[in-house]
């Protein structure tokens, strides 16, 4: 059978920065609640002229620089913050990148799962036609009402993935543990354009959906704990992913310890909760940071969007898998994001663009593309200096 899975992945973010030191000192807490009780040192957040497109396309315009765009004819837009009912979020991308007409776009939703059933769904595309890649683009802004318990929780970011045959980072296997239930824990109705959260009910939601999505898993004939070198978890916040370790040890009887979580979220701690990206991040973010030679090591991926949908798969790391590059890259893009003081921060939030009047957004951001305003009640994009020419 032919090995499917991620080619490459590339993270991008946000214009600006938000220091949770900052944030808990301006509310009287103790900031060790927020670095230590959450594991969040910062979070990022848009400028007027970002969103999930421009930060999506930064993301993939990078991947497509290095692959080009030779067998791509899909691109699946994951994310749970929709900029439109009707029209799916990539195809805004599409222009930007340049890609040709013959791929067809479409947009996935179910809360910060999303992005792992876009992976199944290429994966169907690539065993039917092994010569095409699927392009892939997970990108959310996680907005909680201010002053809420999930304020220090926010964040922004993308993570682009090219999947294809004889992939270059991680080879996904075929059995996933899968785990659904109809739960009211974190949702965002149409007219709000916060997340609304039952704090508690989430954080066991998402460890029964763990526990659920390993049996399933081991029914299926999946790997047995002991065989799983590093698992990489969904983190709404760090300590999230330590919370799903713990409790996944017992469960199955393993003993990856603490093994794996360091390394898996040092992008995450920066970025805060980047939703359907956020996984994927954290896999980046492992593949950039363990010390141990990765190569021939099989990882356990965890995904949970709340309401929820849950999967477990797993994956054979793949030889040359390393890119010192991206970790420049990433590390650069979290080092140069512009600072904000708390009211800045809290004006920003809540600015909202009404798509009712036609409006032009301020240019702020230096990312290869900006959200630049509304006409006609459609969004409207371009590329900035920027953007140069994709081959
Ligand atoms: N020093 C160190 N730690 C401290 C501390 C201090 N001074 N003060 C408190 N803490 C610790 C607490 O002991 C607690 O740790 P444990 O969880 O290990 O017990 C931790 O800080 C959090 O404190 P609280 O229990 O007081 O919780 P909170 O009221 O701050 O709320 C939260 C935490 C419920 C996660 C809240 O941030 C929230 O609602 N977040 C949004 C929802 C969310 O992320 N849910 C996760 C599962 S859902 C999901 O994964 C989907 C998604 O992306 C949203």
């Amino acid at each position: 059978m032919t090995s499917i899975g991620i080619h490459d992945l590339e993270v991008a973010t946000a214009h600006h920065v938000l220091d949770l030191g900052l944030l808990a000192e301006s509310k009287g807490i103790d900031p060790a609640k927020y670095r230590v009780g959450l594991g969040q040192d910062e979070m990022s957040m848009p400028a007027p002229d970002e969103d999930i497109v421009t930060m999506g396309a930064s993301a993939a315009w990078e991947i497509l620089r290095r692959h080009g765009t030779d067998g791509i004819r899909t691109l699946l837009f994951a994310t749970e913050s929709g900029l439109d009912q009707s029209k799916a979020a990539g195809v805004w991308v599409h222009e930007l990148l340049g890609l040709p007409s013959q791929v067809r776009v479409v947009e996935f939703k179910q809360a910060c799962y999303s992005a792992t059933a876009a992976i199944q769904a290429a994966m169907g595309i690539v065993s039917r036609f092994p010569e095409e890649r699927v392009l892939i683009i997970a990108s959310d802004v996680a907005r909680y009402e201010l002053d809420s318990p999930g304020e220090p929780t926010q964040g922004a970011g993308a993570v682009a993935m090219l999947i294809g045959a004889d992939p270059a980072i991680l080879e996904i296997e075929p059995p996933s543990g899968i785990h659904t239930a109809d739960v009211d824990d974190f949702w965002r109705p149409n007219d709000s354009s916060t997340a609304v959260v039952d704090g508690a009910v989430s954080v066991r939601a998402y460890l029964d959906a763990m526990t659920g999505s390993w049996d399933d898993l081991a029914g299926r004939g999946g790997p047995a704990i002991g065989d799983i070198d590093r698992v990489v978890y969904h983190q709404p916040f760090t300590k999230m992913a330590r919370k799903a370790q713990q409790r996944l040890d017992r469960h199955a009887g393993g003993s990856l310890g603490t093994l794996g979580l360091d390394s898996g979220s040092v992008y995450n701690r920066r970025l805060g909760n980047t939703y359907t990206a956020s996984l994927y991040s954290s896999l980046a973010s492992l593949l950039d940071h363990e010390e141990e030679d990765l190569t021939g090591k099989r990882l356990g991926l965890f995904s949970y969007g709340s309401g929820c949908v849950s999967e477990l798969i797993t994956g054979i790391v793949r030889p040359g898998y390393a890119d010192a590059d991206r970790s420049a890259r990433v590390r650069a893009a979290l080092d140069t994001r512009v600072p904000l003081d708390v009211p800045s921060y809290r004006s920003l939030h809540a600015l909202e663009h009404s798509s009712m009047n036609d409006l032009e957004t301020s240019h702020v951001t230096r990312a290869p593309f900006r959200f630049s305003g509304v006409r006609g009640r459609a969004r409207q994009y371009e590329r900035t200096d920027g953007a140069a020419r994709l081959p």
